[in-house]
């Protein structure tokens, strides 16, 4: 859900028989609306909000991947109110490093995701005398972006072994959620294949008499999307030039919080040749750290031309803001050579609805 949250791309995957991982009341009422299956939601998430729990146990999702222990005790407050049983999975943290970059790291022990994984043992144990709770699942997710096979299969070592004592403890564990995390490439990066990626986990997990889910996020949209900007000028600075676009970091965020690298490609018409050069490409907004690229090398596009910015299917779109008051752009599905308008372009009108000037100080008082 997070990567990219649009209701027609949920309601694609939800047609395959996909499920999504939510981390927030929003995002559940996001996956009901888009007609996913609430046996197939699983709710991760270090900040979960009783309403938020409450709307999760009445939606009666499949688990709630419980990430602390005043969290356990409180879903089990909340299910209990409600005459309902929680089902749940504790998130542990397998202190596995991903080998990705530190924002994008969550299952270190310097993380603020996870419990960690020495307690959990005696957490299931004590999950085990809550009456609201059912502990059904096993959870980790240990960071995104990752272009390796071994952190993964080493995270899932470990919750093998934790899931056999827990099967000890007369703990009946029935899911085993692997989280999401793998890569795409975004310029260099060879990710494993996500077949080969299966076949490695499945190759773990035989004769465990387990139901596995995984919460693949940016390899299902990442290279799918393409986020299409307009040049509006061009300005040479004495020791940079800049391509000035109307995409900015409200936008896309990814270039300017991790220094992320997307590919950046004029839109042309044919085989038509221009001269190269290399620019910062920026957008409009009021901050230094509103770029797209630094020292690229591209085509030189002239005003009025476009600029495709390639893998922005995942964590664009979602992660974007109304920064400088700038309305958000539409989103298009392509379908072969079918296209539909599946978010309208923002107004100013979306940009203040809510807000209100109390009486008074519309009266100048
Ligand atoms: C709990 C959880 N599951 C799944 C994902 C998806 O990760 P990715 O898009 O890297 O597959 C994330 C991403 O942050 C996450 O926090």
């Amino acid at each position: 859900m997070k990567a990219c949250s649009n209701l027609a791309v949920l309601r694609t995957f939800a047609n395959l028989g996909g499920g999504v991982d939510i981390v927030s009341g929003g995002e559940l009422f996001r996956a009901l609306r888009a007609g996913v299956a609430p046996s197939k939601i699983v709710y991760s998430g270090v900040g979960k909000k009783p309403l938020e729990m409450d709307y999760a146990l009445k939606a009666d999702i499949l688990m709630f991947n419980v990430e602390s222990e005043e969290e356990l005790q409180l879903l089990n407050q909340r299910a209990l109110a409600l005459g309902k049983k929680a089902r749940i999975a504790l998130r542990v943290n397998p202190d596995v490093d991903p080998l990705t970059h530190p924002y994008i790291s969550t299952g270190l022990k310097s993380n603020k995701f996870g419990i960690q994984i020495e307690r959990a043992r005696e957490i299931y144990l004590q999950a085990k005398q809550l009456p609201g709770l059912d502990s059904v699942g096993l959870d980790c997710h240990i960071g995104s972006q990752l272009t390796e096979l071994a952190p993964f299969l080493e995270a899932v070592s470990i919750l093998r072994k934790l899931l056999g004592n827990l099967r000890k403890d007369g703990v009946d564990i029935k899911y085993l959620d692997i989280g999401g995390g793998l890569g795409i490439p975004y310029d260099q990066e060879t990710p494993p294949a996500p077949g080969d990626y299966g076949a490695a986990v499945l190759d773990l997990v035989e004769n465990m008499d387990i139901t596995l889910i995984m919460e693949p996020g940016r390899v299902l949209v990442g290279n799918a999307g393409v986020m299409v900007t307009q040049v509006l000028y061009n300005k040479h600075g004495p020791e940079k030039s800049f391509v000035i676009v109307d995409a900015a970091m409200n936008d896309l965020i990814r270039p300017s919080l991790y220094r992320a690298y997307h590919s950046i490609i004029k839109v042309k018409k044919g085989n038509e040749q221009s001269s190269r050069i290399v620019a910062d490409i920026v957008g409009p907004i009021c901050e230094s750290s509103d770029f797209l690229a630094r020292g690229r090398e591209i085509d030189e596009p002239a005003p009025g031309e476009l600029l495709a910015v390639m893998s922005a299917g995942a964590y664009g779109f979602s992660m974007s803001s109304n920064y400088n008051s700038r309305p958000r752009c539409a989103e298009v599905l392509v379908d072969g050579s079918n296209y539909y308008l599946i978010r309208q372009r923002e107004t100013y009108e979306d940009l203040i609805r809510g807000e209100t000037i109390p009486g008074h100080i519309l009266e100048g008082k």
